[in-house]
């Protein structure tokens, strides 16, 4: 499997297992047949609420010698309600003590969202603060001061267009090491991936298989199936694979890394072993002819009556 550098030389596997919807009562086992099976690289956040019973999986994983916490790589993110400066290291701690860690290897800026201070979702305008209450720029010297502590080994941002980040790179001490943002076929970001690369910083393709267990709160009408793409389905009939396991190659075979979740054990194998598919060329470019900027998250979530977040200023600005 293709592994991704930090600019310090520190490694990260290019397919990990991603834990948004994986459900209390089941991530548990999930992670530790993850990394029974090899996975090595983990993604969490505080949000998904569900960091303890994974803290649990590693103490186990840990205890019965399946991995050693140097060789796991653990991803965690902030979320929108501690953007003030000051509840940056109180967020990083409250995941750190759930995940029964002292250190995570990379902490993420969730969302360029920010919350009122206590506030977890809102339902109206209220409950969220204009960016300029918590520019990004304040979160990152805390997100910084996690590094310094030793709290956290790289940092980073999540959902962040090009603007964003080259707003964030102008003021940063510590350059943004990594991008996580939604990647698929449907949705390439070239242009997002190019401008990462040139400025070191990695990316991370979050929803690889077009996350279809969202709650239907947050699901459009007539999302396209990716497992049912024509393309897709021919190339993963060539090479006698599941169609996931094509979307999973592709993005590793690009140079990302990429999180697939699930909490199976015949998928979370299927998963992995997609690093050992062999796409040609020609693949690779038919697979690259189906972009066309589809977002299956598309920001419209976080708009409200009067409120100051639109998914135009999230993705444009
Ligand atoms: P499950 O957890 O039951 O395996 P995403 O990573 O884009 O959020 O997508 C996750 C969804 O894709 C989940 O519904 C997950 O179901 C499903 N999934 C994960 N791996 C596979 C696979 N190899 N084949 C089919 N479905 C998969």
């Amino acid at each position: 499997m293709n592994r991704l550098k930090f600019r310090n030389g520190d490694k990260i596997d290019a397919i990990g297992l991603g834990t948004w919807k994986s459900e209390p009562g089941e991530v548990g086992q999930a992670v530790r047949e993850a990394i029974k099976i090899g996975y090595r690289h983990i993604d969490c956040a505080w949000i998904y609420q569900n960091e303890a019973e994974i803290g649990q999986a590693f103490q186990e994983a840990f205890t019965e010698g399946d991995v050693k916490r140097e060789d796991l790589f653990v991803t965690s993110k902030l979320w929108n309600s501690f953007h003030a400066a000051e509840d940056v290291e109180k967020a990083v701690m409250e995941s750190l003590k759930a995940l029964q860690l002292d250190y995570l290897d990379l902490y993420l800026i969730h969302w360029p969202i920010a919350h009122q201070p206590g506030v977890v979702f809102s339902e109206d305008a209220a409950g969220f603060a204009p960016i300029e209450d918590y520019p990004i720029a304040d979160t990152w010297k805390a997100m910084e001061a996690l590094v310094k502590k030793d709290l956290v080994k790289h940092i980073g941002v999540s959902n962040f267009n090009i603007p964003k980040l080259q707003r964030l790179l102008e003021t940063a001490e510590i350059a943004p090491e990594m991008n996580q943002v939604e990647s698929h076929p449907l949705l390439a970001q070239n242009e997002l991936l190019q401008f990462c690369s040139d400025n070191q910083i990695l990316y991370t393709a979050y929803s690889p298989l077009g996350s279809r267990d969202r709650s239907a709160g947050m699901k459009g009408s007539d999302e396209p199936d990716m497992f049912e793409n024509e393309v897709l389905k021919g190339i993963a009939d060539n090479h006698g694979v599941h169609p996931a396991q094509i979307l999973i190659k592709w993005a590793e075979g690009r140079g990302t890394c990429v999180i697939p979740k699930s909490v199976n054990p015949a998928r979370l194998k299927q998963n992995l072993d997609s690093a050992n598919i062999a796409l040609s060329e020609n693949e690779m470019n038919e697979i690259n002819g189906l972009d066309k900027g589809y977002r299956f998250l598309d920001g419209k979530f976080w708009e409200r009556e009067g409120g100051h977040y639109t998914a135009e200023n999230l993705w444009n600005n």
